[in-house]
């Protein structure tokens, strides 16, 4: 008995060592959301990050939870100041008031503010000064100085061998470390740490341990078949992300063009079960109120932030493909379900270039109680449209179209309707021992 203990505990212990252990510091549990000014690339001024800011407030996106503004690259000049630090852009019409001005004006406004950083020499375009061997400096100053309060750090500008003699994750270790440390010099909360790192090192094995979320694939464009590419890469890790630790699937490229109204809607449905941060990367003077509608569905963001769930949805039926498991960057997995404080969601995407019937068994999700009924919700149509029993069908699914269920428990399932065996009639038997017929 003694060494069956010793041994589950060395088991508990291993598991505890080798999972995917997520940084709880304390700073975002849930996926991070807000708005970041990547899409005017060096374009970016001022002006333009301010007002984005208050059409976050006064379009209510803010009341939904989308409450960071974040900085992406060429914010800055390209060579440090004479006391070594990171200058904003001076010219006039780009960063003349000042970082701190900034932050001030988004805080003000009760959102937050996302600077952007590089681990290396270098940002990807050059055009910022990184922040290896600067690291706590750095994190001073973006943290103390200018008032920021998460930082996207991608890894460009990689220092030669004999300088580094690190690997990616030492070189990420170093600006996390630098976070926890200028967090205890300053008491401060530590800045949230986005590691943009590319998805070719596994990042939710190593990153997990750094940040609150790390890059998985490629750079996602506005077309179906990046967006379905980067569903069917996350298809395979989904497990990885759960509360302090996401999968980040990149920028929101609703509003974008390049994509239909359904694409778009499976786009953010797919992002917002997976548990990726939800960014939007669209000047939002200028959005339309169809996208604005897709941004703002609060009964899919709930799910993106369910304060009881951490872990996303995973599919558990391929479909265009009889075998699962099966890698296609055209046609990613169709069936999907996860847990949620309220019930069981279900994620339905027809990955075909024409409408389709989509059915599922209920018990295909392990989520789901054999001999029970359930009542479904739509998550888009925001109805309840009706109970179901073993099945759900849903007819002319549009193409590229998603279909987003909420499934709650409505108890036992009427008596005699249909087979004794939700699982394959031969997996269940009486009790003694005769199979269903
Ligand atoms: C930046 O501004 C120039 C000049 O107005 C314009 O041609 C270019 O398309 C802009 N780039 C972006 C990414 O907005
Ligand atoms: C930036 O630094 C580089 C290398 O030290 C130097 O050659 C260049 O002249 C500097 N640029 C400016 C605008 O000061
Ligand atoms: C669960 O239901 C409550 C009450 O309607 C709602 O406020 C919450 O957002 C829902 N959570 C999820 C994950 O859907
Ligand atoms: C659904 O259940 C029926 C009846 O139990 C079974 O014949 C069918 O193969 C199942 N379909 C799927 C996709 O599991
Ligand atoms: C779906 O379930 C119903 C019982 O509600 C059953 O009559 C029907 O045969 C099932 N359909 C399929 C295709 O399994």
């Amino acid at each position: 008995m003694l060494g069956y203990t010793y041994l589950l505990a060395a088991c508990l212990l291993g598991a505890t060592l080798i999972g995917v252990r997520a940084l709880d510091n304390g700073v975002a549990r849930l996926p991070v959301m807000g708005y970041t000014s990547y899409e005017y690339r060096c374009n970016v001024t001022q002006d333009l990050v301010r007002m984005n800011a208050e059409q976050v407030v006064s379009l209510g996106l803010k009341d939904l939870g989308y409450n960071y503004i974040n900085l992406d690259a060429c914010y800055a000049e390209s060579n440090r100041s004479a006391t070594g630090q990171i200058v904003a852009g001076e010219h006039p019409s780009r960063f003349a008031f000042g970082m701190p001005v900034l932050t001030a004006e988004i805080h003000g406004l009760g959102l937050k503010a996302g600077m952007y950083g590089s681990s290396g020499w270098f940002s990807c375009g050059g055009d910022e000064p990184g922040s290896f061997q600067n690291e706590v400096n750095d994190v001073r100053h973006w943290q103390l100085d200018w008032g920021f309060d998460f930082v996207k750090i991608v890894d460009c500008g990689v220092p030669f061998d004999d300088i580094i003699r690190e690997g990616i994750l030492g070189k990420y270790q170093r600006m996390a470390d630098a976070i926890a440390q200028v967090a205890q010099e300053s008491g401060r909360d530590p800045l949230v740490l986005s590691v943009s790192s590319g998805g070719d090192q596994f990042p939710y094995l190593w990153a997990s341990r750094l940040g609150h979320s790390w890059r998985i694939g490629k750079n996602v464009d506005p077309s179906w078949s990046s967006i379905a590419d980067a569903i069917n890469t996350n298809s395979f890790i989904s497990w990885a992300s759960d509360y302090y630790g996401h999968n980040d699937m990149d920028y929101l490229q609703i509003g974008q063009g390049g994509l239909t109204f359904e694409e778009e809607k499976t786009h953010f449905t797919a992002w917002a079960f997976l548990k990726s941060p939800l960014i939007i990367n669209t000047d939002l003077s200028k959005i339309s109120k169809q996208d604005l509608s897709i941004l703002m569905n609060d009964e899919i963001i709930a799910v993106n932030q369910d304060p009881v769930v951490g872990k996303a949805v995973t599919p558990f039926r391929w479909g265009s493909d009889p075998n699962y498991w099966t890698s296609d960057p055209a046609r990613p997995a169709q069936y999907w379900s996860g847990e949620t404080q309220n019930g069981t969601v279900f994620m339905l995407i027809n990955t075909f270039d024409a409408p389709a019937t989509m059915f599922f068994n209920l018990t295909e999700s392990p989520y789901i109680r054999a001999g029970r009924q359930y009542s479904v919700r739509d998550l888009w149509a925001h109805a309840d449209v009706g109970v179901a029993v073993h099945n759900w069908t849903v007819p002319a699914v549009p193409s590229h179209g998603v279909v987003a269920l909420l499934l709650q428990d409505a108890g036992d399932e009427p008596n005699g309707e249909g087979p004794p065996c939700a699982r394959q009639a031969n997996q269940c038997v009486s009790e003694s021992g005769t199979p269903a017929a």
